[in-house]
């Protein structure tokens, strides 16, 4: 009986966890934006850091990843329609807003004070080893990342395991 109950609080809490940020639910952005890499969320960014990506889509990160101005204005509107300061109901993309210092503009993920914070501990063999190469690739470690779940519990590091604090 005991048991049943416990079963029954840990499927109980287990619910009550939704996503960390709200998954990509755009099919547009898919096919613009995660064919190269993996297809960021709107909510892991703030509304400036993608103003700046899409008007600087011909020199991005070294890469040259222009459309034409229609496909660019559908696919912005998305993304600040769904930026971490309109998505504070989630809770990471509520911590990297306020995470956020006043006017700097942040042009990646990873120069976000919460991401560098969080990060912090992994040690520099496990991001460069070639499984991973940069914290850009964030579903090398991160299994669940693509249904919006970034929680420890599904990390997973190559060559390491599961992440042990
Ligand atoms: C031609 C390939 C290509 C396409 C298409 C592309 N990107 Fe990228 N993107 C890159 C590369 C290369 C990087 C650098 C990170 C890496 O090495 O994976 C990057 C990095 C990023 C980052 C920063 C990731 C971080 O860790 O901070 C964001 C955000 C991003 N891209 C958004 C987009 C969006 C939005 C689109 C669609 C409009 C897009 N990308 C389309 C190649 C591409
Ligand atoms: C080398 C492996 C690795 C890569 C690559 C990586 N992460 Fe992580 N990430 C971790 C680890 C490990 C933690 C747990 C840190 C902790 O809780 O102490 C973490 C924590 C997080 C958290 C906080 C989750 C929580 O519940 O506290 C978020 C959000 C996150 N990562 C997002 C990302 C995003 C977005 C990317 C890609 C831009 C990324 N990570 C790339 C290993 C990685």
């Amino acid at each position: 009986m005991r048991f049943l109950l416990f079963v029954f609080i840990a499927i109980l809490s287990l619910e009550a966890k939704g996503p960390d940020v709200r998954p990509v639910d755009n099919e547009l952005y898919k096919k613009e934006c995660a064919t190269c890499h993996y297809g960021y969320q709107p909510g892991l960014l703030p509304t400036q850091s993608w103003e700046f990506i899409m008007q600087n889509l011909e020199n991005h990160y070294g890469s040259d990843a222009s459309i034409d101005d229609e496909t660019n204005k559908s696919i912005l509107s998305y993304l600040l329609a769904n930026a971490s300061q309109n998505a504070m109901n989630y809770k990471r993309s509520a911590k990297i807003t306020n995470s956020l210092e006043n006017g700097v503009l942040y042009k990646s993920i990873t120069e976000i004070p919460y991401h560098i914070k969080k990060h912090r501990k992994i040690e520099k063999w496990m991001i460069t080893q070639k499984e991973v190469k940069t914290l850009s690739n964030c579903t090398a470690c991160h299994k669940k990342a693509d249904q919006g779940i970034y929680g420890d519990d599904s990390v997973n590091i190559p060559n390491y395991g599961v992440w042990r604090d």
